[in-house]
């Protein structure tokens, strides 16, 4: 998972790690560090021929962000589930996104969206004598 440069801005990576640990997450590694622009195209390469890339990448680059690598039984799904629908808009009472996003684009969190890119952004994030 990553806390996104808003989420940190306006001082949620407290209230947001407190409420993803009580979910049952434990935390294999952690890290505050600011994404270069090389790294945040890397990162959402996936995103590159869509419209907003270049704002995502503009944001994702503009502060520091927390990046977390979580182990839990089903913890894509699960994540997912905390932290609600990726337009804050639309995400549940109660999730992470609901509570700390303010928009589509700067939704506070980011959560891997299957267990094989989950591995490959935890290794984006982290050597492996950080993860525990
Ligand atoms: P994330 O889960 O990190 O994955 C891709 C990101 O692209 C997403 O969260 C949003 O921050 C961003 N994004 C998705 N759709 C839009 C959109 N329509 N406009 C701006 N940003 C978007």
């Amino acid at each position: 998972m990553m806390i996104k440069p808003d989420a940190v801005e306006n001082g949620h990576i407290g209230n947001i790690l407190e409420k993803v640990t009580t979910a049952g997450f434990k935390i294999k590694a952690l890290k505050m560090t600011q994404l270069t622009q090389r790294d945040a195209e890397l990162f959402y390469a996936v995103h590159k021929e869509r419209p907003f890339f270049g704002e995502l990448v503009a944001f994702m680059t503009r502060g520091p962000i927390l990046a977390a690598y979580l182990e839990k039984e089903n913890a894509v799904s699960d994540f997912r589930t905390l932290i609600g629908a990726t337009n804050p808009a639309e995400a549940a009472e109660g999730t992470l996104r609901k509570l700390y996003a303010t928009s589509m684009g700067e939704n506070a969190l980011h959560g891997s969206d299957s267990d094989e890119n989950a591995a490959i952004e935890a290794a984006f994030h982290f050597a492996e004598r950080e993860c525990f």
